[in-house]
């Protein structure tokens, strides 16, 4: 792994929330990691833990009401994107950020043909770029992603195509821009088992040949193990560990990890048999004092339910937030 030098994005006590008349929603708290080059980060946890916040967060998505940024720091090779103005920040996506939305549609208007936003696309990114040259690029990013019939694709509106095309063809866009970092949220959940191969093996070619770091936000332990380096677990808006992925997966620390892995069925369980993590995840306008898990973790002791675990290292490469790590007991 060539983790050396100073890594791409640093992230450092990120916070985002949501002004709602209720009060703030807390989504993204505290958040803090490294992404170096040739890095895989899958983030994993619950429906509502954070992904997609921290996802929309680090490509500075989050300032327009209700959305607040309340703290820490977005170091995208050495500059605080934070600190970026709205103009700065258009070059900044695409250019060097690429992301792949939850929302397949996301990123494609229905008003215009599937080549033509293509072309636009790359020829703002490269200006240098004839027309012809961009159909040239952009039909041969359409076949990466495993669309053989490209011409019928191209002369397409995006309604005319299902959510799983849309998702592939958001991101041979994104691909076919060069970024420096790529962030995809759940880019593969839309798709047959066959393409989610393909794409998954595009993803990894990418990063073995040419170091693009990735960020991949999934639910699927599949995908982890067939594409991450490292993984970044959520819950209730804290990171509650990150490490090498093999480490994490075969020795998880924190008890909320360790339920997560439990509760992936196994293909031969039968559906009464699936673990599920009991209780609710936090209502993150009144989240719990102390450890976020702990009103659902079976391993809490007392200063569980007081006070908020640091975030800490705990050995090469691995953090942790939880107040047991060391002692055995979230062995
Ligand atoms: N616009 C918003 N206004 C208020 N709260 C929001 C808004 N967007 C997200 N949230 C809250 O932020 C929290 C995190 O949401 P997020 O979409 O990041 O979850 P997620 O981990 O991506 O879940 P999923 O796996 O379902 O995609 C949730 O509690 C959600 O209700
Ligand atoms: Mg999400």
């Amino acid at each position: 792994m060539e983790n050396a030098g100073q890594p791409v994005l640093k992230v450092r006590n990120l916070r985002t929330g949501f002004a709602t008349p209720a009060g703030t929603v807390v989504a993204v708290d505290n958040v803090s990691f490294d992404l170096h080059r040739n890095d895989v980060l899958a983030i994993i946890g619950e429906s509502g833990s954070g992904k997609t916040v921290t996802a929309l967060s680090l490509i500075k998505l989050i300032s327009t009401p209700p959305g607040r940024y309340l703290g820490g720091s977005i170091e995208v090779e050495g500059t605080d994107i934070l600190q970026l103005d709205e103009a700065a920040m258009e070059s900044v996506r695409g250019r060097q950020i690429g992301m792949i939305f939850q929302n397949p549609r996301a990123s494609l208007d229905p008003s215009f043909t599937i080549e033509f936003q293509l072309i636009e696309t790359l020829m703002h990114h490269d200006p240098s770029l004839t027309r012809a040259a961009a159909l040239d690029v952009a039909t041969r990013s359409l076949q990466e992603v495993g669309f053989p019939d490209t011409a019928r694709v191209l002369a397409s509106y995006p309604h005319q195509l299902s959510g799983g095309m849309c998702q592939r063809i958001g991101l041979a866009m994104v691909l076919a821009c060069d970024p420096k970092l790529l962030i995809a949220d759940e880019p593969t959940t839309a798709l047959d088992v066959g393409v989610q191969a393909k794409i998954l093996l595009l993803l990894k070619k990418r990063s073995r040949e040419t170091g693009l770091p990735i960020i991949i936000i999934t639910h699927d332990m599949g995908v982890v193990r067939a594409i991450a380096t490292r993984v970044l677990v959520m819950y209730g808006g804290h990171v509650q560990e990150e490490g090498e992925v093999d480490d994490v997966l075969s020795s998880p620390r924190h008890p909320y990890t360790q339920a997560l892995i439990r509760s992936i069925p196994d293909p031969d369980q039968a559906i009464e048999e699936i673990s599920f993590i009991k209780g609710e995840p936090p209502n993150l306008l009144s989240p719990p004092k102390g450890c976020r898990f702990a009103p659902r973790c079976d391993r809490a002791v007392a200063l569980c339910h007081a006070t908020v675990p640091e975030w800490r290292g705990i050995g090469e490469g691995r953090m942790v937030r939880c107040h047991l790590a060391e002692t055995g007991a979230a062995q």
